[in-house]
This record gives structure tokens, sequence and C-alpha cells, in this order.
């Protein structure tokens, strides 16, 4: 999959800040990532990290008190972060669809699925057409595995499955070229969750897109996605494929986290990982980690470790792959 490496979507140093009376919480604090063509890319951490704010920094979504403060988003070579308000509102859904957190809670409860889907294609291409507007709405369903009598029915009547298969219907309803996934099934229970799951992955599989899916369940994610982005603290701080992420996972963090996984085939939260948590808007100095990390060295606290490669398919931000701990290694177990 990531093998041919067309890069369709390009996050460079993108930083998001909260203002607060308190200070800037820090809520992206300068990510780097690429999404590649035909790939679903997962974005993983625990609650707070940022994931939600980076997805909507992506999609300019940013709301005060949130603020953009600097960084690149790149589709297919245009930063999206130099266009106006209204060309990027053009994009979105056309080319980057989100799927947003607690997106089946916010459909209109007093509209029929048919009218929600309907009215997202008149707005964004002006089709009145009743009857290929019935037949786009129908195919939709039909994509996301819904029955068609869906079409006529109000979201109160529809389980919470059904009804986030509706929010996946809406948002591919102009055939988006990325689709981003923020907690798609995290509200439903495990075995929905799963066939949630596999809807948006047939969906993409059928358009052809990229997705970006965003989850806390590292086993549900480990059987979904190609790649997995791993945050802490608005920080990217390992990228790798989930083959090397979970045979070798390098970042202390990731280690914790794949540790609080039980068994690849028991799907549960993230456990809570011991240690002290920073204030978010008192970010410490050096490592991001550094609070609770068991391998912390005086240079992490000193020094903020730079993202690095320690394979073609794996990339992580910490000093024990520096060349200098892996050679002070060495000497001394010579
Ligand atoms: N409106 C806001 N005002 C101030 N701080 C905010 C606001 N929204 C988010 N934050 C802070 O920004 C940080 C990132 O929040 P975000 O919602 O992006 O995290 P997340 O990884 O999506 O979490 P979750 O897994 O719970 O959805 C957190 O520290 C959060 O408290
Ligand atoms: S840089 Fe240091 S503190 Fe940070 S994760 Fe690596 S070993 Fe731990
Ligand atoms: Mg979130």
């Amino acid at each position: 999959m990531t093998q041919e490496k067309t890069s369709v979507l390009q996050v460079r140093d993108l930083r998001i800040q909260y203002g607060t009376p308190a200070g800037a919480v820090r809520a992206v604090d300068g990510i780097d990532f690429e999404l590649y063509s035909g790939e679903t890319l997962g974005l993983v951490g625990e609650s707070g990290c940022g994931k939600s704010t980076a997805v909507m920094g992506i999609l300019q979504l940013v709301s005060p008190p949130g603020q953009i403060v600097g960084g690149e988003v790149l589709l297919s070579g245009q930063n999206l972060l130099d266009l106006s308000e209204r060309d990027v509102r053009r994009l979105r859904w056309q080319k980057l669809s989100l799927i947003p957190q607690g997106a089946m809670n916010s459909l209109n409860p007093t509209m029929k699925v048919c009218d929600q889907i309907k009215d997202v294609i008149i707005e964004h291409t002006g089709e009145r057409n009743r009857g290929k507007l019935r037949e786009r709405a129908l195919e939709l369903l039909s994509m996301v595995g819904l029955p068609a009598r869906t079409y006529n029915m109000f979201p109160h009547e529809l389980s919470g499955g059904m009804k986030q298969r509706v929010c996946i219907a809406i948002a591919i309803a102009l055939n988006p070229t990325v689709i981003i996934a923020d907690e798609s099934t995290s509200a439903l229970d495990v075995i929905v969750q799963r066939v949630v799951a596999q809807t948006l992955l047939d969906v993409k599989e059928r358009l052809g897109v990229s997705m970006i899916m965003i989850g806390h369940d590292m086993g549900l994610m480990s059987q979904m996605v190609d790649r997995i982005v791993v945050m802490y603290a608005g920080k990217i701080v390992e990228i790798a494929s989930v083959d090397e992420l979970f045979a070798h996972p390098k970042h202390p963090y990731t280690q914790l986290m794949i540790d609080a996984v039980p068994s690849l085939k028991e799907h549960k939260p993230l456990k809570i990982i011991e240690g002290i948590t920073h204030d978010p808007r008192h970010p410490p100095p050096g490592c991001i980690f550094h609070l609770r990390c068991p391998f912390v060295m005086d240079r992490c606290i000193r020094e903020a470790p730079a993202m690095q490669s320690t394979s073609d398919m794996q990339r992580v931000a910490c000093h024990l792959y520096d060349k200098e701990t892996q050679e002070e290694a060495r000497q001394s177990n010579v």
C-alpha cells in the first residue's frame, strides 16, 4: 500500500493553540506527517493529546479560542492555510471530508435522513433535480450498507451504528479524495464498532480514497489501518507501519500503549499510563514525555528529541535512538 508513496496530503509543522486566561494551550505543537494515496492512516494517543484539534486544523475548522499559529497543510501541493475561507469551504466535502467526533449526535433530529443527505449535495453542487437527488441519496445509503427504507426515517428511529453510517454516507456524498473519521466508532458497542469500521474501509476501497482514522482502541486500529501516527501532548512521537509498530515499538510511550493492549483479539480503550502529566499551558523543557518516561536520561530533560528514521517504515522522536546514546550503550557493553 505505502510502497507507491504518492503523497496526497502533507502536514508541515502545524501549530494550534487555545488561548485561556491562564496561558495558551499548545494543543498541536509542530506536527509533521503525510498521507499517502489509498492508505488508511491511524492517529492515536490518549485523550487531550490533540488528535481532534489536528484534524480540525487540517480542515481549517478551528474556532476561537483556538487559533492556527503556524505551519502548512498541503493538498496536492497547495497550502490550504493560504486559501480564503470561501475556497477552503469549497474544498471541504469535495476534496477533504470530515466525520467529526460525536457526528451521529449532530444529525438534525427534525429532518429525515434523505433531506440531510440531499442538503449537502444541493449546497455544494447546486443540483436541484429531485429524481437525481433521490437516486444519489439511495445510492449512498446502499454504499454504507443501509436499507432503502432508511431514506424516509428520522435519526431517532435509527440505532447508533445506523446513525454513524448515515454520517459516513453524508461525508462521501461529494466523492472526496480524503476522508477523516474522528472516533467514528468509539461511542458504539464492540460488535457495532467493528461493523462500522469495516463499512468505512469498504467505502474507502470502493471510492479509492485515502483515510485518516482517529481512535483510542489500538487493537481495532491494528486491524484497520496501514500506518499509525502516535501523538503525545500535541506532538508526534512515532510514525510507523502497523507491522513495525506492533513488532518493534520504539518510543517508550508507544511501548506502554501497546503493553496496555492485553491481546490484539480483545479490544479495549487505552489503559492509563502511570506518571505525572504536565500542565498543557506549561510544557516541560526537553522531551515532552520525560515526566512519565521509565528511561529518562539527563539529555531528555535538557533537549527535545528530533524525529529520526529508524527504518524505511518507522520514525521516532526519542534520545534513546540518538547515535550518542547508542554508542554509550555499546561502550558500556564492551
Ligand atoms: N475550546 C478549548 N479551549 C481550551 N482548550 C481546549 C479547547 N479544546 C481543546 N482544548 C485542549 O486542547 C488539547 C487537545 O484537545 P483535543 O480535543 O484536540 O484532544 P483529543 O486528542 O481529540 O482528545 P479526545 O481523545 O478526548 O477526543 C487538550 O489539552 C484540550 O484540553
Ligand atoms: S527522549 Fe528520553 S524521556 Fe523522551 S521518550 Fe526518549 S528516553 Fe524517554
Ligand atoms: Mg478528540
